[in-house]
């Protein structure tokens, strides 16, 4: 059983908040449990710069006991909702991710909702599942310069 004290919100990205996520998505265990190399600076300004521009993304930070320890976001891939989030190492556990997931899910209306996630991926998974995501096949996905290779399980909110 988890410990799920300690309070969970969203909120509107800060500038200061991206200088927390950069260091979450460089680090190693929590990278490679996501299948997905980090971002250097440039890289990584220019990504955030671009979501937090685009008026479709439903992009927030996650707020655990006013300590800002990761990001959620809905964004469009052609014509289907995704949902991604990050969640500091330190804070993993707590169950943080699946509280995150259930508020983002009060403020994005957007259906069906899909996510993808490496079936490596347990904590990822449970919380999709948790809240109420389905899962609707796996599928072996190729290494790239951005993902590694692994094998995805598909989900879907309806
Ligand atoms: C995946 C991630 C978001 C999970 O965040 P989290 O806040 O630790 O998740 P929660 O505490 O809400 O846990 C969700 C469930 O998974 C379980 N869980 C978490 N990590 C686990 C692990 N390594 N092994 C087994 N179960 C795990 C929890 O016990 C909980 O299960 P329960 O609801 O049955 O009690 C976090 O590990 C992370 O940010 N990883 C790096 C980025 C990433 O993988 N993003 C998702 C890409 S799809």
């Amino acid at each position: 059983m988890i410990d799920r004290q300690g309070s969970v919100g969203l909120r509107e990205i800060l500038p200061r908040d991206l200088v927390v996520f950069f260091h979450h998505q460089q680090d190693t265990e929590a990278y490679e449990l996501a299948k997905v190399y980090p971002r250097e600076r440039a890289d990584f300004d220019a990504h955030w710069d671009r979501i937090l521009k685009n008026p479709s993304v439903i992009a927030r930070t996650i707020v655990f006991d006013s300590e800002a320890v990761g990001n959620i976001n809905v964004f469009r891939v052609e014509e289907e909702w995704f949902v991604g989030y990050w969640i500091d190492r330190t804070h993993w556990g707590k169950g943080i991710a699946t509280r995150a997931l259930a508020v983002m899910l009060e403020i994005a209306e957007q259906r069906s909702m899909f996510a993808r996630v490496a079936t490596e991926n347990i904590g990822s998974i449970r919380a999709l599942e948790r809240c109420g995501f389905v899962k609707t096949g796996e599928h072996v996905s190729e290494a790239c310069d951005r993902f590694m290779a692994c094998t995805e399980a598909w989900f879907e909110l309806k």
